[in-house]
């Protein structure tokens, strides 16, 4: 199968690490962990990957600015306006208004040349897709053409950097001799787990694709996949046969809400890092990565399996959260 066509701005492959102290700690199954955390600094995470494929879809319509979406500690919009300055691109990020002051994320938007527009949240929720078909009128006005990525780089054209991650994947098992029994991965909008299950299923592989939601239910996400991979579908012409309820999400980790976090979140994520020297985020990573320890502990993934994490990234985002961390970790200074 020809997939869309990529440019390539991502440092790849990523490695696949082998976490041997939690594996031990958890008593389950061998954990390694893929790090596109490092795909790049200004690049780093999942989103890259995405944009890979969603940028040469603009470059190819001619567009000379993106536009795309978040909240104001989004690592998909910092990753956008990073690959758009590279290009010699525009790139106009809406995003959800907030108050606090201009770091993690946001600091590397404004730094990397975004033009930031702040929406309230009720217009984030209600309008967000209406105010970026604006910005595209006004581009027009003004000579330019823009390209408007949906939230999270998550449609079709974007679910294809998880598919060629899949091959990706596949290629170093050969080299460490063995076939993963599983991958479980942060669901944020959906798109890396549809790009991930969409090649899996074509490889015709047993691994089972496991995601964890970090906001809305499992039911949100399994027809949010439906949608995305439908859109797949159109781009290579093969499909696979599904249903929402095939796609494996696991609930219950979401805790306060989309990126609010619990103490108890906070401490597991320094304890991880202490014990393995891996930083997860606060907002994706940590809390599947903790929602894993716990199945592992409640017994549901099989003792002899080897279960790959992916680190999608996120990083910056706990900065913005220096005092939550000393909060919950009771620092004194
Ligand atoms: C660091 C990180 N991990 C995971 C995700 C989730 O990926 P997806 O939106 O493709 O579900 C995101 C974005 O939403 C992210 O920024």
């Amino acid at each position: 199968m020809k997939l869309p066509d990529r440019i390539h701005l991502a440092n790849l492959p990523t490695r696949i690490e082998k976490l041997e102290r939690i594996s031990k700690q958890l008593g389950g199954p061998d954990i390694y962990i893929k790090r596109d955390d490092q795909t790049g600094t200004e690049v780093s995470g999942n989103k890259i990957r995405k944009l890979e494929f969603s940028i040469k879809e603009a470059l190819d319509q001619g567009c000379d600015t993106l536009i795309t979406c978040g909240g104001p500690q989004s690592n998909h919009c910092r990753a956008t306006v990073a690959a758009a300055a590279r290009l010699g691109l525009g790139c106009i990020l809406l995003l959800r208004e907030d108050d606090s002051a201009p770091q993690g994320n946001l600091l590397l938007d404004r730094l990397l040349g975004a033009e930031v527009r702040m929406v309230t949240a009720d217009d984030f929720e209600s309008r967000r897709d209406v105010i970026m078909a604006g910005m595209l009128e006004e581009l027009s006005v003004q000579g330019h053409k823009g390209y408007m990525i949906p939230l999270g780089a998550s449609n079709g054209i974007g679910s294809f950097g998880y598919f060629a991650c899949m091959h990706e994947i596949a290629e170093q098992e050969k080299q460490l001799g063995f076939q993963f029994d599983r991958i479980v991965l942060a669901v944020g909008s959906g798109g890396t787990f549809a790009g991930l299950y969409f090649a899996n299923r074509l490889m015709n592989r047993s691994t089972v694709v496991t995601g964890i939601n970090v906001s809305g239910d499992a039911a949100y996400f399994q027809n949010a996949i439906h949608g995305i991979l439908k859109e797949s579908f159109t781009y290579t012409g093969e499909t696979i046969e599904c249903q929402p309820a095939d796609f494996e999400i696991i609930d219950g980790y979401v805790g306060r809400g989309y990126a609010l976090n619990q103490p108890e979140e906070l401490r597991f994520i320094a304890e991880l890092a202490a014990l393995e020297g891996l930083i997860l985020d606060p907002v994706y990573t940590g809390k599947a990565f903790r929602g894993m320890a716990q199945e592992i502990r409640k017994g549901r993934f099989v003792t002899d399996e080897r279960v790959l994490f992916i680190h999608t990234g996120g990083l910056y985002g706990a900065f913005p959260k220096n005092d939550e961390f000393g909060q919950a970790l009771g620092w004194k200074c």
